[in-house]
């Protein structure tokens, strides 16, 4: 059962360390948070996960990690300073702003019908480059991380000699000034974006599409979202993005709906279409080989034809945030015991566990296994695994009970019997709660055995 409400999951990132709204010591500001201790670890395991599934594990994808701060043509050639707004209206009752798909006609701070007209705004957040503010020497923050691709796009088949079918990966920031952030991390101004764009001969694209779809659907599963959670949304034509001939949504039920985790678009040639034109119009040709028109200025040429072909693209891209509260969502757990308690898990796969092991002595003033207990610490984190947590808490059920919280997936116990008598620790399973003693011998064969089970 995932969690009931979004309270439950925001008081849970607060409480042991997750996520944090950002400047809450100065009030806060709307729809920017912080990722605490827990939370770092959780989105970088996220992160990781998705950069050995796009690029490591595959032979047809090369990563980029590209500036924020973007040029502000290649966000003109793009569409973005055209296209990328949302409809905006104010209540002229209390002077609030809304998005106005948001909204049922009354605003929804006063309540008010006394709305204006819907109006573009564009949500790309400008700074300026350089010590002159003189209007002209502007760049925007990313809105998505996706276009730097696009303008690297020869550099990368220059350095790597590719040709379609190929992709390039980036993880990184975007920011959009969205007119209503909310329901936690899920609508943010800042965010973390894990875009693939696939590079495909025309033609193929529609069942290179398909492919993407499943792919990243069978992605999630892996992450702790079974399918049966998800549902695809194929977005009808009147809502597609500018760039977008095909877009399929993977939605997911949230704890405030049902709404998209990801979007698989196809691209098709528009992006590297249209930065070519731009190079074009802007007479910048030197570097492009004289035989080529204005289209394909961004293409690859054909062995075999000597044809230049602009490739077209397919897109997944995945939001971190999203995917960490969505992680959360299906990973949370409060389960009845037989004793009459409860207990709260953060049934989280292993591979995303923010804490790998948490190394436990039974006397935090017992110099023998304190110094057992740290040794331990250091030869599981040797492993390379993450995190591996020395903790002496005094309490080791009360230690149980807060890594079962945090989704620590095994807990080990030093004790006098691992000093005096049979050389054993109490290894202690998060998910069935069972105990069983292994010889310290064996013990980081046990735990990399144990972590190698499961992705
Ligand atoms: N490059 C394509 C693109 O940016 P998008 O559907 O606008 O497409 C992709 O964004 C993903 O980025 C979304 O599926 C979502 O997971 C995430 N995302 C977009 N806007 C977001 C926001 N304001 N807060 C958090 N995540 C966001």
């Amino acid at each position: 059962m995932p969690a009931k409400s979004m309270d439950e999951l925001v008081s849970l990132c607060k409480r042991r360390g997750f996520i944090f709204q950002s400047g809450e010591i100065y009030g806060g500001v709307q729809g920017l948070y912080d990722y605490g201790p827990l939370g770092v670890e959780l989105k970088n395991n996220l992160k990781a996960a998705w950069w050995r599934a796009m690029v490591y594990d595959r032979d047809d994808v090369e990563g980029l990690d590209a500036a924020i701060l973007t040029h502000r043509l290649a966000l003109k050639y793009s569409g973005h300073e055209a296209t990328f707004s949302d409809p905006m209206v104010d209540c002229r009752a209390c002077k609030a702003r809304w998005r106005a798909d948001h909204l049922e006609g009354k605003c929804l701070a006063c309540g008010s019908t006394d709305l204006t007209d819907p109006r573009p705004f564009n949500l790309m957040f400008r700074t300026n480059v350089g010590p002159v503010d003189d209007g002209a020497s502007f760049a925007y923050l990313r809105p998505e991380t996706a276009q730097a691709i696009f303008t690297n796009f020869r550099h990368v088949v220059d350095a790597t000699s590719r040709r379609p079918p190929f992709g390039i990966a980036q993880i990184g920031k975007a920011f959009r000034n969205e007119i209503t952030p909310r329901n936690f991390i899920f609508r943010v101004r800042e965010f973390e974006q894990m875009e693939l764009e696939f590079f495909v001969e025309p033609g193929t694209d529609e069942d290179w599409h398909k492919f993407w779809v499943d792919a990243r659907v069978a992605w999630w599963r892996d992450q702790g979202i079974p399918e049966d959670r998800l549902e695809l949304l194929y977005v009808p034509a009147d809502e597609l993005a500018h760039y977008s001939k095909a877009t399929v949504d993977i939605m997911y039920r949230f704890p405030h709906g049902l709404e998209e985790l990801e979007g698989v678009a196809n691209r098709t040639d528009f992006d590297l279409g249209s930065h070519s034109k731009g190079q074009d119009e802007l007479g910048l040709t030197a570097r492009v080989e004289t035989n080529r028109d204005s289209n394909t200025r961004l293409a690859v040429q054909d062995t075999d034809s000597k044809q230049w072909v602009v490739p077209f693209v397919i897109e997944p891209s995945a939001g971190v945030d999203r995917g960490v509260l969505a992680v959360l969502n299906e990973a949370y757990r409060v389960e009845e015991l037989d004793n009459g308690s409860s207990r709260t898990v953060l049934a989280l796969p292993r591979h995303l566990a923010p804490i790998k092991v948490a190394v436990l002595p039974l006397k935090r003033n017992h110099d023998g296994i304190v110094e057992t207990a740290r040794r331990i610490k250091q030869d599981l984190q040797r492993l390379g695994l993450g995190r591996i947590l020395y903790e002496h808490t005094g309490n080791i059920g009360k230690g149980y009970r807060r890594h079962d919280e945090v989704g620590t997936p095994i807990c080990v116990t030093v004790d006098f019997e691992t000093l005096e008598g049979d050389q054993t620790v109490t290894v202690r399973d998060r998910d069935s709660m069972s105990q069983q003693r292994v010889p310290l011998a064996d013990l980081t064969r046990f735990v990399r055995d144990y972590f190698a089970e499961q992705g």
